[in-house]
């Protein structure tokens, strides 16, 4: 494939324009497309949001992918936002790529997350696509090698994982791969990070069987490999997001490299996410760390963990309010065959920071 490198790419302009790093994430941005736009011309590629130059070579390339790479996209605003529900920093500013604020552009804890997540669901997205037909480039991935246990077969369609991975990675790393793209500590960290989110995916293979026999017996078992759900994988990596490494980029024998701030006798492990800048507590606004803190955010009294009023609210306390929630009730069925409902209104009280 051609690579198109660009003398004043679209990251080199917004680096000379607003002295920000070149994000990688930036294609984040696509998920805003339209539903109703159909990216089926090549012209279109250009008028996709965040996409860099070699990013839209893809495009052109891989018009069929577009569709599912635009659903990757807000799958990963989707996920973000769900598995941080319940902490202080709550993904809400992926929100503004493809500018993003200094919490994911300074090479954070919390972009460290993000780039994990994106290639994770990017490859996650493409793999289940094969597998359900939507894609003429690819189908169900390949039947393991080994010979299945007695009473198991290899059947059904596995996700394609291997076709994910090449087509995701090429895409979502394009950005890190360009020559005039950042700092070359905050490349290393986001090409590690990434790389990290696909060995999460990688891990997330599991086996998945169908019984058939005689009424139910499941005397045969058809099982073939696939993908854990995204949200899964995301928590998987929300826990390597609460023990993520601080690095620093120097000279390690000949090249230099990231290495653990603390303890730098050993390299970077391959499962642990890195970065470079140590993040604000997320407790009240602070435009230049990108912080919105946490006022008005919604705590739970009763829970201990972080989205307890106490932690949550870092100690400022909390504003109780009434919400009234309207419920299906008193259901009744009816034969044949429908069931109706009353509308119950049932007060509960909520807390909010201060
Ligand atoms: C692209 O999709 C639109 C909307 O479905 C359709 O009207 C148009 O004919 C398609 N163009 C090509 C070149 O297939
Ligand atoms: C996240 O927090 C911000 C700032 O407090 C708030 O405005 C937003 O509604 C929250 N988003 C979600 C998805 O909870
Ligand atoms: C608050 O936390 C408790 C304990 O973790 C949980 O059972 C409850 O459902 C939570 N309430 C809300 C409104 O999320
Ligand atoms: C929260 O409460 C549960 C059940 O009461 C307990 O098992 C757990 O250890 C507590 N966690 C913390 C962080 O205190």
């Amino acid at each position: 494939m051609r690579r198109a490198v660009q003398p004043l790419s679209l990251c080199l302009l917004s680096l000379l324009l607003l002295s920000q790093l070149c994000s990688g994430i930036k294609w984040l941005a696509i998920s805003r497309t339209p539903s109703l736009l159909h990216v089926n011309r090549t012209q279109q590629c250009k008028q996709l949001q965040g996409l860099v130059s070699s990013q839209v070579q893809l495009c052109r390339s891989n018009l069929e992918l577009m569709p599912t790479i635009i659903q990757a996209a807000r799958e990963v605003k989707k996920t973000c936002q769900k598995t941080f529900t319940d902490m202080r920093w709550n993904c809400s500013s992926i929100e503004s790529g493809p500018q993003y604020l200094p919490d994911l552009e300074r090479g954070t804890r919390e972009s460290a997350f993000v780039y994990a997540l994106s290639a994770a669901a990017i490859s996650h997205t493409i793999a289940r696509a094969c597998t359900s037909g939507d894609l003429r480039l690819c189908s169900c991935g390949a039947m393991p090698g080994e010979i299945p246990e007695p009473g198991y077969r290899w059947g059904g369609c596995a996700d394609n994982l291997h076709y994910g991975l090449v087509m995701g990675s090429k895409f979502s790393d394009a950005p890190m791969t360009m020559k005039k793209s950042g700092s070359l500590a905050n490349k290393l960290m986001h090409l590690h990070n990434s790389e990290v989110g696909r060995q999460a995916l990688r891990d997330a293979l599991e086996m998945k069987c169908k019984c058939h026999g005689v009424s139910g017996s499941c005397s045969i078992r058809t099982c073939w490999r696939g993908l854990q759900d995204l949200k899964d994988i995301a928590m998987d990596l929300k826990t390597k997001y609460l023990s993520a490494t601080k690095v620093v980029h120097r000279s390690m024998g000949t090249r230099k490299q990231l290495v653990p701030k603390d303890i730098d006798i050993r390299p970077v492990r391959a499962n642990e996410l890195v970065y470079l800048q140590s993040s604000p507590d997320f407790c009240s606004k602070n435009d230049k760390l990108g912080s919105v803190g946490t006022q008005d955010r919604q705590c739970n009294k009763t829970s201990n963990g972080s989205d307890s009023c106490d932690l949550m609210c870092c100690g400022r306390g909390y504003n109780p309010y009434m919400e009234n929630l309207v419920e299906r009730c008193h259901c009744k069925y009816h034969w044949c065959c429908y069931v109706t409902c009353k509308k119950c209104e049932r007060t509960v009280e909520r807390y909010v920071c201060k």
